[in-house]
């Protein structure tokens, strides 16, 4: 028997066009879910689908910064025995230039859209009893590093929201939990103008800097009923990078 098996799982994976949610997909469906993919660019999307493994995936375009998209999304999506949300996105402004809109941008897509989402599909009856929610978070959220101060806000934001649902849906036999991976080699970060921060970062990684696979491992974990018993958990992960 293998605890991480995710056979006769359906999960909805979120930010699956890109980075750390398109390889979650993959390694989702090598270990036997069937995956119901989902991001704004519906060519990287079908990508990621091209690139599943086994049958029965299926795939649903939404932007879920607004209510359309999540709801959209919320009606199209199967029964579900664990959902990953791996969408998001990051942007730097100094606390003296950071405006309104600016934070709420961040906030739309890397706090209200996860815990929205999971109350619409809570709602719809679409969360089977027993099913994981997995919600990856960073350690910005933890942290105060300077310029981060939208992202790092809206990080811990949801890290609360998300011991709230977990009590919440405890009772339904549903379990929610937080990954906060410090850098992962993506293309949030793999960009010609961070280059040379990425690689002083990496200098603070005792282990290195991470790959989308470190995060999508720990995501099956979460998934799997290897995890049964954890909820409400915030994983720090992010190869020692907060030990020195
Ligand atoms: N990479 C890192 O170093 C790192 C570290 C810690 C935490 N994280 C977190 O890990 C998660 C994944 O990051 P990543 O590095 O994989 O980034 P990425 O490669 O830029 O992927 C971000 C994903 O989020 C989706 N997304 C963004 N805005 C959206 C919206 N309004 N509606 C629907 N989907 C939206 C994107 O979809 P489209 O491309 O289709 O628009 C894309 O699939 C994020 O939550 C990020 O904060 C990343």
């Amino acid at each position: 028997m293998n605890p991480f098996d995710l056979s006769g799982k359906t999960i909805l994976v979120t930010g699956a066009s890109s980075g750390i949610g398109r390889q979650t997909a993959i390694s989702l469906a090598s270990m036997g879910a069937t995956a119901v993919i989902t991001g704004r660019d519906e060519g990287r999307l079908k990508e990621t689908f091209g690139q599943l493994g086994g049958t029965g995936h299926s795939y649903v375009a939404a932007d879920l910064s607004g209510e359309s998209g999540m709801d959209a999304l919320a009606a199209a999506a199967p029964q579900l025995n664990g959902m990953a949300y791996c969408a998001g996105a990051v942007e730097y402004h100094p606390l003296k230039f950071l405006k309104r809109d600016k934070l709420e941008t961040l906030f739309h897509i890397n706090s209200f859209a996860p815990t929205l989402l999971t109350g619409k599909l809570a709602r719809a009856k679409k969360l089977e009893r027993g099913a994981s929610l997995v919600f990856v978070s960073s350690i910005a959220s933890e942290s105060g590093v300077p310029g981060t101060l939208a992202y790092a806000s809206s990080k811990a934001a949801l890290n609360a929201a998300v011991r709230v649902i977990a009590s919440e849906l405890a009772p339904q036999g549903i379990r929610a939990n937080v990954i906060c991976p410090g850098i992962v080699q993506t293309p949030m970060n793999v960009t010609a103008d961070r280059a040379t921060d990425l690689a002083e970062a990496a200098k603070r990684y005792p282990l290195g800097p991470g790959q989308p696979e470190d995060v999508a491992n720990a995501v099956i974990f979460h998934l799997s009923d290897a995890s049964r018993w954890l909820t409400g958990n915030i994983m720090i992960l992010d190869g020692g990078h907060t030990l020195i």
